[in-house]
């Protein structure tokens, strides 16, 4: 099949290049000439793994080119894949003008009957009315359909090729049958294609992340009653992660989600419930369970250092909002060296991916470190914000000759409590009894 994808970022440029690996013919269309510039030269602009190597491939191959120039890139798609940004407003609902922007070129450029398919993530309606504002624009036919994307950043490919589900959302039985047919090679091993209307499907998408975020506030939330009251949150985790009507995922506590979804998405449906005078009290607490959470690990580094941090150096492991990604949208890590750079803390960070993209921001405000133990130099503490692998199991002699202090302030409860005591360093955990160094 022939297809373009208007928006060449991390669920653009996935998107895009796995319908190539299956076979289609595909143009990624972005409106940043020096992005589309960069992938034209085999450079690819996002770090998610696995992605270089198959868009060189498919360039190669002839079946993924890259273009800013969104009329030639649609005129032979029959099926066009809305994936640009819908980030949140000043009020706190997704800002569409994107989609708008995209729909009204989409329309005005049409030559031939096409599927517009909206991958963004995008509020309740949001269909029904690029459909209306595209169809003020152009007498071709056209049909809107809704095909919200679950991936995880880190993880995209195998999350795109191996999906839990599809859902797409139509109003013509022959719409859901063509994006069956696209799809197909990703659904051989029975995994559902869920057909539904456009506007289950946009809140089909708000709806995972609303309980995704919710059960990461939740199990924050209860790490701090664990820590007030000695017990441990890791053991909590094992005792309640075994009943099957609970499990394991997604209770991990931490320093808060970030990223490019959850924030701005439980935003949205907090908005979108503002506008129907329905309330949106749990995801209120979500969300403010979240920013606080946040400040956790400032909050427990100032405290080790008796409210002065004025000259002490802090290492930061981990930048990005998650492991295997360089993504630092809404990242916590940035929150807290906001606060550490205010209390007047030198800081040292490293992450794997993400070390250029703080750069942009932070300038020479921060000391970059291509190795996690050149972080480490003359350190008076490290804190763990992003759990990569390599973080896991690091050699702990090198580590405590580093530091100045051998104080570690772990924001994934990476490290053992009892392991690091025995080790000889200081160990702050998040839910679990303080231990001190043996
Ligand atoms: N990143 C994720 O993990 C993820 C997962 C599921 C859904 N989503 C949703 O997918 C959408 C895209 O997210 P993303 O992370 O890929 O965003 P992104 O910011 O990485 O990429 C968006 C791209 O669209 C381009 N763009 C914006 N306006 C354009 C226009 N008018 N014409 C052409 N190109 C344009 C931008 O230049 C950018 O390259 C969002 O709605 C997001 O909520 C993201």
């Amino acid at each position: 099949m022939k297809i373009a994808v208007i928006g060449a970022g991390y669920v653009g440029l996935v998107q895009g290049t796995c319908l190539a690996e299956s076979g289609n013919d595909v143009v990624c269309v972005d409106k940043l000439a020096s992005r589309v510039e960069m992938l034209k030269e085999g450079k690819v602009p996002i770090y998610e793994p696995g992605l270089a190597e198959l868009i060189h491939r498919n360039m190669r191959d002839d079946r993924l080119e890259f273009t800013t120039d969104l009329g030639a890139g649609i005129a032979d798609a029959e099926i066009v894949f809305i994936a640009v940004g819908t980030p949140q407003g000043d009020d706190g609902a997704a800002d569409l003008s994107g989609v708008w922007q995209v729909g009204q070129e989409v329309a005005r450029n049409l030559q031939s009957p096409k599927i517009i398919v909206i991958k963004s993530t995008v509020p309740v309606g949001t269909n029904a009315e690029l459909a209306r504002r595209m169809a003020q624009e152009t007498k071709v036919a056209f049909d809107v359909a809704s095909n919200p994307e679950f991936l995880k950043e880190g993880a995209a490919l195998d999350d795109f090729t191996k999906p839990d589900r599809v859902v797409v959302g139509v109003r013509k039985p022959e719409t859901a049958e063509k994006l069956h047919e696209l799809y197909s090679p990703f659904l051989r091993t029975d995994r559902p294609f869920l057909v539904m209307t456009p506007e289950s499907a946009e809140m089909t998408k708000y709806v995972a992340n609303c309980l995704l975020a919710a059960k990461i506030s939740f199990i924050n939330e209860m790490a701090n009653l664990c820590e007030a009251y000695g017990a441990d949150v890791n053991d909590v985790r094992r005792g309640i992660g075994h009943d099957q009507r609970i499990g394991f995922h997604f209770l991990f506590p931490g320093v808060g989600y970030g990223g490019s979804c959850f924030p701005k998405d439980i935003r949205a449906v907090m908005a979108m419930a503002r506008a129907r005078g329905v309330p949106s009290r749990l995801m209120d607490a979500v969300d403010a369970v979240n920013e606080s959470q946040k400040g956790v690990l400032f909050h427990k580094i100032n405290q080790h250092f008796g409210g002065n941090l004025e000259g002490k150096t802090i290492a930061v492991w981990g930048l990005a909002f998650k492991p295997r990604t360089d993504d630092i949208r809404e990242a916590p890590a940035l929150v807290l060296v906001d606060s550490l750079l205010a209390a007047g803390a030198r800081i040292r960070v490293h992450d794997p991916e993400a070390n250029d993209n703080v750069r942009a921001i932070y300038g020479n405000c921060l000391v970059y470190c291509d190795r996690p133990y050149g972080a480490l130099e003359q350190a008076d503490a490290l804190a763990v914000v992003t759990e990569w692998s390599e973080f896991r199991n690091p050699d702990f002699e090198v580590m405590r000759r580093l530091l100045s202090e051998p104080v570690i302030f772990d924001g994934r409860n990476v490290y053992d409590p009892a392991r690091m005591a025995a080790l000889g360093f200081v160990y702050h955990g998040i839910g679990r009894a303080r231990v001190s160094a043996s």
